[in-house]
């Protein structure tokens, strides 16, 4: 065992990571994305692509991640440097961590614009403009919003102070003792909005819409959104975990601990999709509309049920506070990184890199008004900041982090580092050596040949 320390701090115990964790993946990607670009790819083909990502690529990768991090207690980019020198591998394997650095901030761009969004309906929830209200008028709420970029930015910088006033702090203080009781509050009302689903009378169409498994609807193009989702909803790809895991304890167990992570995550992605199709469906509303799919859906479900102004406010509240704990770790391997590397402190760094997000975010916010005819490959800046980041940049750092930890890590220190049975070991291994890396392989080549 490496009796190394991490110099930003560690997780008080196997209970927190999990917390921490947990933070990180739940985010705006299960409760806004997930249910977007489900209606966008046609639904089932595209929801059973994505479990299957989930299990057979994301949930190794995840703990090849945590393994890089708790073997190295450092940044992504450091410790890929010393877990690599430590098995006579390049030092080249940090550029993982480089190019995740970069990933986080592109991502940092466009996540911190929707979870404005999310606090403005907060807001709206609150002063009961919502209340009784039905599709049309939410739908033309959400869209002034989007032409508003003044009423963007404000939000937007809101949520990045927010953001950076965590993340100048460590991310073990504060953080750990606010997620223990928010994300299970946030569970429950998720389970409220279900349940309007329910009621609704379009239950029943949506499950179909979500799990019965049409494969023709199973484009190169709908096989690369899941893929992508994979990583983007796992936080996987660009370090998060990897810095996360330099803050785990030595004694918890990664395979334990990343599986009820993956189990959590894709319960609250499953159980948002759910609460969402029956609206879309008992309104004729078109599943494939886009980014604006909860933000004109849920709104008409507290708007119409009992204490729904209460429960609605509180909803948006937790889904900011789940785009919160998420953002903060965007931001997390970069700042880290430049503590370590260029012997700032943490405020430093958090006013370099935070106000590079917000400039990007700024870009963003833009592209749905002043700026929508600025299009990079015929998408708006926005989706591009998304796209390049969830179904390209992910995946590949992914697979080098698979590979990484498949085939230079020694065996020996990867199951000493995890703990895991023998079995498991070997099991693990398999599925980082060749499963995952030659399923990401098959959907890139897939996709390059439509
Ligand atoms: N997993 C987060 C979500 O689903 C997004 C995220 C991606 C966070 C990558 C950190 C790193 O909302
Ligand atoms: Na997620």
């Amino acid at each position: 065992m490496s009796d190394k320390k991490s110099i930003h701090g560690i997780w008080a115990s196997r209970w927190v990571f999990i917390m921490a964790a947990t933070g990180s993946a739940v985010g705006l990607g299960n409760i806004w994305k997930f249910p977007y670009i489900t209606g966008v790819n046609g639904g089932g083909a595209f929801v059973l692509v994505y479990l299957i990502c989930v299990a057979l690529i994301g949930l190794p990768i995840l703990m090849a991640e945590i393994m890089v991090g708790r073997r190295g207690r450092q940044s992504p980019v450091n410790s890929l440097i010393d877990v690599a020198s430590e098995s006579n591998g390049s030092t080249l394997w940090q550029l993982i961590g480089w190019v995740g650095a970069v990933a986080g901030l592109l991502i940092f761009g466009f996540y911190s614009v929707v979870a404005g969004w999310i606090l403005e309906y907060a807001v709206e929830m609150g002063s009961g403009t919502f209340n009784g209200s039905n599709m049309e008028q939410v739908g033309n709420i959400f869209n002034a919003l989007l032409a508003d970029p003044g009423k963007m930015l404000i939000w937007h910088t809101v949520f990045t102070v927010l953001t950076m006033a965590i993340v100048v702090k460590g991310v073990n203080e504060g953080l750990e003792r606010g997620v223990r009781i928010l994300m299970p509050i946030l569970f429950v009302l998720l389970i409220v909005a279900f349940g309007y689903g329910v009621s609704s009378g379009h239950f029943i169409d949506a499950w179909h819409f979500m799990f019965d498994f049409e494969p023709s609807k199973l484009t190169a193009k709908a096989v690369l959104s899941a893929l992508g989702h994979a990583f983007f909803t796992l936080s996987l790809g660009m370090g998060t975990m990897i810095a996360y895991g330099s803050y785990m304890t030595q004694k918890a167990s990664i395979g334990s601990t990343a599986l009820l992570v993956v189990f959590l995550d894709t319960a609250v992605a499953l159980i948002a999709g759910l609460a969402i199709f029956p609206i879309v469906f008992a309104n004729q509303m078109d599943p494939g509309q886009g980014p604006g799919l909860m933000l004109v859906t849920l709104p008409v479900a507290f708007g119409n049920i009992a204490l729904g102004q209460l429960f609605g406010t509180l909803f948006f509240i937790l889904v900011g506070i789940a785009a919160w704990t998420s953002s903060i770790s965007l931001m997390e391997p970069s700042v880290a990184f430049v503590v370590e590397k260029f012997k700032l402190n943490r405020l430093q760094a958090c006013l370099i890199l935070g106000g590079l997000g917000w400039i990007l975010g700024i870009g963003a916010l833009l592209s749905f008004n002043k700026g929508s005819d600025i299009l990079f490959f015929g998408k708006n800046f926005f989706d591009m900041l998304d796209y390049v980041t969830a179904n390209i940049m992910l995946p590949l750092g992914g697979l080098f982090i698979a590979l990484f930890a498949g085939w230079v890590v020694k065996s020996r220190i990867s199951r000493e580092e995890m703990s895991v049975s023998p079995l498991a070991h070997q099991f693990w291994l398999v599925l980082v050596r060749f499963i995952a890396p030659i399923l990401v392989l098959i959907v890139f080549i897939y996709n390059l040949l439509q």
